[in-house]
């Protein structure tokens, strides 16, 4: 969906970007040290490998080697399972004779001695209760809620005409909270799912947009952390810095030039004041139909909104970022590696662009340090990842989450570098194997106490960048404990995840029915005839997201015309 309306939008420009850009990519990297026939080797052998693995998958040349490890492992299950009391029965008995297979006893995990079985029943029960099922009402109230948003950045854009004018917001399912992007969790105010809301989105919305560029973006890193940079007006038209600059930090050279440095925190400030004023202005003159605005709240540079739309609240984290097109130098060597999606999707969509995020490292300046961010690749990333590796990373989330978070430590975004590292590591043979969500889980845990036991925790896009650099040894070692409690005991951990899920589901539904919501059945159904064209995209919206529940969703939407969004459903990543 949203390719298509991209190409309808962007198309000579997207082709002749895209050619440009690898092109120059590979000047880059010639300049860089390395000639230019090791870059069309290396860049040949990817694709050799990349067809070898395609073969691979194709014939299943690893599933007897697999079998044979899964075999191992049974076997050397089986004298723990005679000793351990009570758990006989069905076993059969353990001779002496160590070199005899026991092809029936249930498969165990060594360290908890939990059957990987029920591990599995586990982690797929989870799955089901996180699963919201979308019907046609939820459909329409997510419909409801995303017009609302997007009319009220229409708004503010009409305020001071600082937002760009055509824009290109990314819309994820999941909050800030549930580390859809990389920022930091000790900032924000604590909401639960059922207590405080009932669905959860992250909206990138660039503030900045740097499309027209065809060459790797050089950010200025001089002053700030690994995967991290300041931004300078400079690389922007003289129009851009007028309408911005109060939004800088103003820096004057020896010579007499004065450099902006774009603030993420001033931006922050002003987005704030600018949604404040447009929501005060909405709410001046109530509509039938429109969104409740139950809760605005600004904790760092993250804006959350609730809406309350029908039965369902919904919880918008609303994040002012800079977008850029192409790829970051810093990030140049990533390219040049194997990886898991080669051959699975084009190089084109996975790096298509990247942003800035307004937050800043441990030891950086706030007022004037960006994060990088790779959201839009990981969107296209995630298509590759098998079924049992994403359940198991939902449910590690879910154990961790709580556990790890605060003080601040591991937040879930650590946890999905885990899993794209796991997936370069690992052949997809295995990790796309049925009921091996288990496994994987338990992988992800044991990763995660090799991050703290060893205190780092390498970016997946800039491997230098070590993401747990700035945690204590005390804290280290005190989050290793409490994981090792975990793995210690996964099954118990997981059955109170789900009964958590299973009570937040309940509280949402007992609010549903309190607030009768029996009669806002339909938030749409008192837009006139003359609606007309949104009542379609409403039902197009419906069955998109009846069909795919659960899943983010990227919005191409021009301020001009907020009448008419244009969407593109993923699945669900984080
Ligand atoms: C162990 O098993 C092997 C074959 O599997 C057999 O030849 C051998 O006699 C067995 N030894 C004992 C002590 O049962
Ligand atoms: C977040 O902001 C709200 C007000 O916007 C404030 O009441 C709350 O204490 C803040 N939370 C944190 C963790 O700073
Ligand atoms: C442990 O951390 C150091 C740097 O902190 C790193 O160089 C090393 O590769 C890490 N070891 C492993 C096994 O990851
Ligand atoms: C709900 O709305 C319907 C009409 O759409 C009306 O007939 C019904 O009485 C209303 N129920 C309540 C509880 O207000």
């Amino acid at each position: 969906m949203w390719q298509v309306f991209h190409l309808y939008l962007y198309f000579p420009l997207l082709f002749w970007f895209s050619h440009l850009m690898l092109v120059y990519l590979y000047l880059f990297i010639c300049r860089g040290g390395v000639s230019a026939r090791a870059c069309l080797i290396k860049k040949r052998n990817r694709r050799r490998s990349a067809a070898a693995l395609r073969w691979a998958s194709q014939y299943s040349a690893c599933a007897p080697l697999l079998r044979f490890h899964r075999l191992l492992l049974a076997n050397m299950a089986a004298p723990a399972l005679s000793s351990r009391a009570g758990s006989a029965g069905s076993s059969p008995t353990a001779t002496p004779n160590s070199t005899k297979l026991v092809p029936h006893s249930p498969e165990l995990d060594f360290r908890s001695g939990t059957r990987i079985e029920e591990l599995n029943r586990l982690i797929a029960e989870f799955s089901k209760h996180e699963q919201r099922e979308y019907d046609d009402q939820r459909a329409l109230e997510i419909h409801t809620a995303k017009d609302f948003i997007f009319s009220m950045l229409g708004m503010v854009q009409k305020l001071d005409q600082k937002l760009p004018v055509a824009n290109e917001y990314l819309l994820l399912s999941g909050g800030v909270r549930e580390g859809v992007i990389d920022m930091d969790l000790d900032e924000l105010t604590v909401y639960a799912r059922g207590a405080d809301y009932d669905m959860d989105f992250t909206l990138l919305v660039p503030a900045l947009k740097l499309h027209d560029r065809n060459q790797p973006v050089t950010l200025d890193m001089r002053h700030s952390a690994l995967c991290h940079s300041w931004l300078s007006l400079r690389l922007f038209d003289e129009g851009t810095i007028n309408k911005w600059k109060d939004c800088c930090t103003v820096v004057d050279h020896v010579n007499g030039a004065t450099n902006y440095f774009f603030s993420p925190t001033l931006v922050a400030d002003w987005f704030y004041e600018s949604i404040s004023m447009v929501l005060a202005e909405i709410q001046k003159k109530p509509q039938r139909g429109v969104p409740r605005v139950e809760k605005v709240e600004r904790n760092a540079t993250v804006i959350s909104i609730i809406l309350g739309v029908g039965g369902s609240r919904m919880l918008y984290d609303v994040v002012p970022v800079v977008s850029f097109k192409g790829w970051p130098a810093v990030a140049q060597s990533w390219l040049m590696e194997n990886h898991f999606w080669d051959g699975k999707i084009t190089e084109e969509e996975v790096i298509s662009g990247f942003y800035l995020l307004p937050a800043c490292s441990s030891t950086g300046q706030k007022e004037n340090e960006w994060r990088l961010s790779f959201a839009r690749s990981e969107v296209q990333l995630k298509k590759c990842i098998s079924a049992s590796l994403m359940q198991a990373y939902q449910a590690c989330k879910a154990l961790i989450i709580k556990l790890l978070s605060r003080p601040k430590a591991i937040s879930p975004y650590h946890l999905r570098s885990l899993m794209l590292w796991a997936c370069d590591r690992l052949p997809h043979t295995y990790l796309a194997q049925e009921d091996y969500a288990a496994h994987c889980l338990l992988g992800l845990i044991d990763d995660l106490q090799h991050c703290l036991v060893n205190k780092t925790c390498p970016n997946y896009f800039i491997p230098q960048c070590n993401m747990l650099e700035h945690l204590s040894d005390d804290m280290a070692m005190l989050h290793a404990r409490k994981l090792s409690s975990v793995r210690s005991d996964p099954a118990e951990h997981l059955r109170s995840a789900i009964e958590h899920a299973k009570a937040a589901s309940r509280l949402t539904l007992e609010l549903q029915w309190r607030g009768g919501s029996s009669n806002l059945s339909s938030p749409l159904s008192d837009t006139g005839a003359d609606q007309q064209p949104d009542d379609r995209l409403a039902k197009k919206l419906q069955q998109l997201v009846t069909e795919n529940p659960g899943k983010s969703i990227s919005v191409f939407i021009n301020p001009d015309d907020v009448t008419r969004p244009h969407f593109r459903i993923d699945d669900k990543f984080f």
